[in-house]
């Protein structure tokens, strides 16, 4: 959850790093700090953003060509200053940052503070600096051994770099369950998260797998080798994205941002994987295994948050057209359940961030048992892409804000083509019905393109509920998912109590809720179960709840009952949710931005969930 950003060469440390920690600052973002080495080893951190620990160096001693920041998302101990990363060691010669959590923190700190060790911080972070120290005092080893002895003893998850004031060229880091790239510039190196800060530096960089420690020294070839002491060959590749991609291009939020890339985002998602014109749908990431796919007798869908709900359009769009079943998992309850899975089964795990926690356990024990587990990513590289067996990348670009927008359709487009390939190779669909859905799916950035052109009215409606305590999302079908997705990004960002029901569930229990304090959003387009929509919203309306309703353009009935309406473009039944998640996604910004809330921040929310 914590964002690591580290820097040696020849440039001055101090702007890369704090550069790095804005660029890093979704991941978390209660305290931050920076070290650096010029003649000492010194560190300053402070609680709050990185804008704050920017304003509390500035009188500070800056200079340094090698240095190493954090910006955090508390785990073990308050958001302080004192828990703030770096921590040094006992001699104050080595400082550390860490992003993940030590387990077994406890039994190693009783141990330390039986040999004299004495603590500063709650976090467990602080006890493998000193670790790291007692190994290299003790064993006469060099720092890359003593943090190679000390990983050895460590149970939990890291992704940490230390840096030594005995080492002025060199950093060590390394990475079990939490990302660390690094990146190879010309005579320096940069480490960190994600690619996110490196990327304006250079393209080149090298993604390290579980268990693996790197030594990186300015003018010197890395040093890759794993805890376990193999030496190993660094696999260079190529950043794909450019700047552009991490700045707020004259949107006030990076979400609204998201949010107006999605006709762009939903494009590169289907980018060499649908062709209309010649009526073919392929998905080159798991072609070696479709015959599996084609012949299994369920998929299993993993996942959390808004991904868990892209899972479920994925679920209702493999059964009706691939005929296959489909149950879609909580990552979380999965991993803890003892699931009944075996080798004939598929496993897919949905993830923007590829780096949740919970989704990479529920693939762990789903790899035990046999299955075969896909992965659908957005960022590239990521700790689910490599631990899938094969996978399909969705191509949104990187995900700023820390609500997600652009990765769900994205999901959807994905799951979609996945749905569509298999129902055109086993046979479940007819040509001519295969040929028109991809034909409208192909118009679908056009039509979001179109929606987002509501923005103006939807915010008008928006700022009628912005004193709301409470909303309800209703939908059927292909709408649930859709209701649940709204739901979830209003009370993320407007911190506004909201629910998304199945509309037809409302009468067991959330009817009571109705009265006419209660804004009730429903998507109510005009396929599917649209008449039975209709009954739910003369439910509501006999109770005076206000209702605002997600409607296809030129519907009539749903209009004449609704207080607000917001017409989308006409399009097929399967493919709603892509069009009808972007107004939800536009209310919940606009009412967040008029409660003065921080719409890229949320409180007590981090981008990438990596703990339990
Ligand atoms: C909601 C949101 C979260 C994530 C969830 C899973 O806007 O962003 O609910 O969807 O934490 O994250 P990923 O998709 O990175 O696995």
């Amino acid at each position: 959850m914590c964002g690591i950003v580290a820097y040696v060469g020849d440039k001055d440390a101090f702007p890369i790093l704090i550069k790095g920690l804005y660029r890093l600052e979704y991941r978390g973002y209660d305290s931050a700090g920076i070290a650096l080495l010029n003649e000492s080893l010194k560190i300053y951190k402070t609680r709050g953003k990185v804008a704050d620990l920017e304003n509390f160096m500035q009188d500070k001693d800056h200079k340094g060509k090698i240095g190493i920041a954090h910006t955090r998302w508390a785990t073990h101990g308050e958001p302080n200053d004192i828990n703030a990363h770096p921590h040094y060691s006992r001699t104050k010669k080595l400082a550390i940052i860490h992003n993940g959590i030590i387990e077994n923190y406890g039994p190693l700190k009783e141990e330390l503070i039986s040999r004299g060790y004495r603590f500063t911080s709650d976090t467990d972070t602080e006890v493998l600096i000193h670790l790291i120290e007692d190994i290299r005092q003790n064993e006469g080893v060099d720092l890359p051994e003593a943090v190679r002895i000390a990983l050895n003893q460590v149970i939990g998850a890291y992704a940490i770099v230390v840096i030594s004031d005995d080492h002025p060229d060199m950093l060590v880091a390394a990475r079990k369950g939490s990302p660390l790239v690094v990146g190879i510039g010309d005579n320096e190196y940069y480490l960190a998260s994600d690619a996110t800060p490196i990327v304006e530096h250079t393209k080149d960089v090298v993604y390290l797998d579980d268990e693996e420690i790197v030594t990186v020294k300015k003018g010197e070839k890395m040093l890759l080798k794993t805890i376990r002491n193999r030496v190993k060959t660094p696999y260079i590749q190529k950043l794909e994205f450019n700047l552009s991609a991490l700045e707020k291009g004259g949107f006030e939020h990076f979400m609204l941002k998201e949010i107006y890339e999605q006709p762009r985002s939903i494009r590169d998602s289907m980018r060499g994987r649908l062709n209309a014109r010649d009526g073919i749908v392929s998905l080159g990431g798991i072609l070696d295994y479709e015959p599996k796919l084609l012949n299994t007798h369920r998929i299993i869908i993993i996942a959390c948050g808004t991904s868990w709900h892209a899972a479920l359009v994925g679920e209702y769009l493999l059964e009706e057209l691939a005929r296959i079943p489909v149950e879609v998992e909580y990552a979380s309850e999965f991993r803890y359940r003892n699931p009944v899975i075996d080798e004939t089964d598929i496993v897919i795990a949905v993830s923007q961030s590829g780096e949740t926690a919970d989704t990479l356990a529920a693939i762990e024990l789903a790899r035990e048992k046999g299955a075969t587990i896909l992965g659908i990513c957005n960022v590239v590289g990521s700790s689910i892409a490599r631990a899938t067996h094969a996978g399909v990348y969705t191509h949104a670009g990187p995900e700023i804000g820390v609500a997600s927008t652009k990765a769900f359709t994205a999901q959807v487009t994905i799951l979609t083509l996945m749905a569509l390939r298999l129902a055109i190779k086993k046979g479940t669909i007819e040509t001519s019905r295969f040929q028109q859905i991809i034909d409208e799916l192909e118009e679908i950035p056009r039509k979001v393109e179109e929606t987002l052109n509501l923005d103006k009215e939807i915010s008008s409606i928006a700022k009628i509920f912005t004193y709301a305590r409470n909303f309800l999302y209703l939908g059927r079908g292909y709408n649930f998912p859709v209701a649940l997705e709204g739901a979830l990004k209003l009370k993320e960002i407007s911190y506004i109590h909201a629910e998304g029901y199945p509309a037809a569930e409302m009468k067991h229990g959330p009817i009571a809720l109705i009265d006419r304090e209660m804004p009730v959003v429903v998507i109510a387009t005009n396929r599917g179960p649209y008449d039975k929509v209709l009954t739910n919203i003369q439910e509501v309306k006999a109770r005076k709840g206000k209702i605002i309703a997600i409607v296809t353009k030129g519907d009539k009935k749903v209009r004449e009952l609704a207080d607000y309406s917001i017409e989308i473009p006409e399009t097929e039944e399967l493919l709603v949710p892509l069009l009808a998640t972007i107004p939800l996604q536009l209310i919940a910004y606009h009412i967040a931005v008029m409660r003065d809330c921080n719409v890229d921040q949320p409180r007590n929310l981090a981008k990438s969930v990596t703990v339990e």
